[in-house]
C-alpha cells in the first residue's frame, strides 16, 4: 500500500510514545535492537568517543522518548539539550528521568554502551545517571519552522544530533533541504550535524496508524548536505539485515510504489507474491490468449486452476508473518487489476538489441542509461531436466530509470521485448502449463 503523507496534527493525535519503544527499542523483540541499534550506537560511540566530536552543548532534534542515541554523547558534551514536536515524548522522556517505575527499561541499551566503552559491572547505573545529569532541558520543537524553538531562541551549540527524525515531517526533498539550511543557525562554526536515519523508506507503523516517510536516497542525500553548505566529513551506510518486520517499517526496502507492470506473466504467479505487499495495483500482461485464461483462472479461484499453494506458502514463511497463505493469496488476487494482451516486438532501428539464444530479453532505447542497483547470477544446480530447457544460470537484474522527467527523457518505445523466435512462431508453438 503506498502512503500518503500524513499530516502534523494527525501525527500529533495519533502517535503514542509507549507503543512507539515497545515496537521499536523493546530488548530482543524491538524492530531497531538488532542491527539498527548496533549500527547507531557503534557509529556514535566511534564519533564521539574515538572521533573527537565534543564540547559544551549537543543538541538533539526529535529525541522522542529515546536515549540510545545520547549515551555516549554525555561522556563527551557537557550539557545535553533535547527536543521534540510531541508533548507526550516529553513526558514519557522525563518518565525515564526521574526514574519512575513506568519508564521504558532501557538497560539493555546501557549494558551494550558500556561494554563497548570498557566499562562494565556497576557502571551501568553510573551511566544512567551521568546522561540523567547531562540532560538540561527538553525543548517543544518543530523542525520545519525557521526558527524550530520559537519563541526560546537556543544559542548555537557545538553538536546538532537528529536520529529517526526527518523523513517524517519533511513532505519532499526540498522541504529537507530547508531544514538542513535552517539548521546552520543551530549550530557554531566549525561545529557538527549528526543524522542518524534509513533509506528507501516509505512508512512506519506505530501501533495501527501508518505514518508516512520521505523516501530518502543516498544520492540526494549527499546533494541535500551540499546544497545547504556542509561539508560531508564521513557518511556510512550499511544494508538493513533484518528483513522480516518490512510490512512494520520499509526502510531499506528498495523498491516499491503504486504501481507494478509485469510483462510476459505467462499463467505463473510466483513472482508477484512479495510484490503484491508492496504495490496497490499490479498489471500483469502477455502475448498469448491461452495464458491469460489459465491466469484468470487462478484469480476467479476455478477448480481447474493450477495450485501455487507450495510458493505462496514459501513466500509466507520467509516474510516471516505468519499470515496464513489463504489471505496472501487474496490480497494478490486483490492486486490484480488488469491482465492486459501485451504484444512485443524486435524494432530494428535500437542499436542495443542484446539478444540471447534461447532468452527472450529486455531491452529498451540505448540512450536511456538504466542504472543497474543490483544484478545476481547463480548457477544452476538441478540439471536433471536440461533436456527439457537448457539454461545454466539464473539471473536477477534491478535497474532503476534516470531521475529525469518524462518529457525530458528520449523517446521511448512502449513495452518492447524481444524474443529470438517470431512472434507468430513463438505463438505457435508454445502451449500454457
Ligand atoms: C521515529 S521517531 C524517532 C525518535 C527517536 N529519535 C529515536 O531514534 O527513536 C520520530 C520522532 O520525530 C519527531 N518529530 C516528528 N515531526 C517533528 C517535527 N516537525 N519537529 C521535531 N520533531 C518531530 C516525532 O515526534 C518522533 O519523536
Amino acid at each position: 500500500m503506498a502512503t500518503t503523507f500524513t499530516a502534523q496534527q494527525q501525527f500529533i493525535d495519533e502517535f503514542d510514545p509507549k507503543v512507539y519503544l515497545q515496537t521499536y527499542h523493546m530488548a530482543q523483540s524491538g524492530i531497531l535492537s538488532g542491527d539498527f541499534q548496533e549500527f547507531a550506537i557503534k557509529n556514535l560511540y566511534e564519533t564521539f568517543i574515538k572521533g573527537g566530536v565534543r564540547g559544551n552543548t549537543l543538541l538533539d532534534i526529535g529525541t522522542g522518548s529515546a536515549i540510545y542515541h545520547l549515551l555516549s554523547a554525555c561522556e563527551v558534551f557537557d550539557k545535553i539539550i533535547v527536543s521534540d514536536l510531541l508533548d507526550q515524548n516529553r513526558v514519557e522522556f522525563e518518565k525515564w528521568l526521574k526514574k519512575d517505575p513506568d519508564a521504558f527499561d532501557w538497560s539493555h541499551i546501557i549494558k551494550y554502551v558500556c561494554e563497548l566503552e570498557g566499562n562494565r559491572g556497576d557502571s551501568e547505573e553510573k551511566k544512567a545517571e551521568k546522561l540523567r545529569s547531562k540532560v538540561k532541558e527538553y525543548l517543544k520543537c518543530d523542525a520545519l519552522k525557521r526558527n524550530p524553538f520559537d519563541p526560546v531562541v537556543v544559542p548555537p551549540v557545538d553538536c546538532l544530533l537528529s536520529c529517526l527524525c526527518l523523513e517524517t515531517p519533511c513532505k519532499d526533498l526540498k522541504s529537507y533541504c530547508e531544514v538542513l539550511k535552517n539548521f546552520m543557525d543551530l549550530i557554531k562554526p566549525g561545529g557538527h550535524l549528526l543524522i542518524l536515519s534509513g533509506l528507501n523508506a516509505t512508512f512506519y507503523h506505530v501501533g495501527d496508524k501508518r505514518i508516512s516517510v520521505l523516501s530518502s536516497k543516498k544520492e540526494n542525500l549527499e546533494m541535500a548536505f551540499k546544497g545547504a553548505g556542509y561539508q560531508i566529513e564521513k557518511a556510512v551506510f550499511t544494508p538493513r539485515v533484518d528483513k522480516t518486520m518490512m510490512h512494520v517499517a520499509d526502510y531499506e526496502g528498495g523498491v516499491r510504489g503504486d504501481t507494478l507492470l509485469d510483462v510476459g506473466t505467462g499463467a505463473s504467479i510466483y513472482h508477484l507474491v512479495s510484490a503484491a505487499e508492496v504495490f496497490d495495483k499490479i498489471i500483469v500482461s502477455g502475448l498469448l490468449p491461452e495464458n491469460r485464461a489459465e491466469f484468470q483462472k487462478w484469480l476467479k479461484k476455478d477448480s481447474d486452476a493450477f495450485d501455487w499453494t507450495h510458493i505462496i506458502k514459501y513466500a509466507c514463511e520467509l516474510e516471516g508473518k505468519g499470515e496464513d497463505y489463504d489471505k496472501k493469496a487474496e490480497k494478490l488476487r486483490s492486486k490484480v487489476k488488469e491482465v492486459l494482451k501485451c504484444v512485443t516486438f524486435i524494432n530494428e532501428t535500437l542499436s542495443t538489441l542484446s539478444l540471447c539464444p534461447q532468452w527472450i530479453v529486455f531491452c529498451l532505447p540505448s540512450p536511456l542509461k538504466l542504472h543497474i542497483e543490483k544484478a545476481v547470477y547463480t548457477t544452476r544446480v538441478d540439471k536433471s531436466h536440461v533436456d527439457i530447457s537448457d539454461y545454466d544460470t539464473k539471473y536477477f537484474i534491478s535497474a532503476r530509470m534516470p531521475q529525469i522527467l518524462r518529457s525530458q527523457s528520449p523517446p521511448r518505445i512502449e513495452g518492447v521485448t524481444t524474443s529470438t523466435t517470431s512472434t507468430t512462431q513463438n505463438e505457435k508453438d508454445f502451449k500454457s502449463p
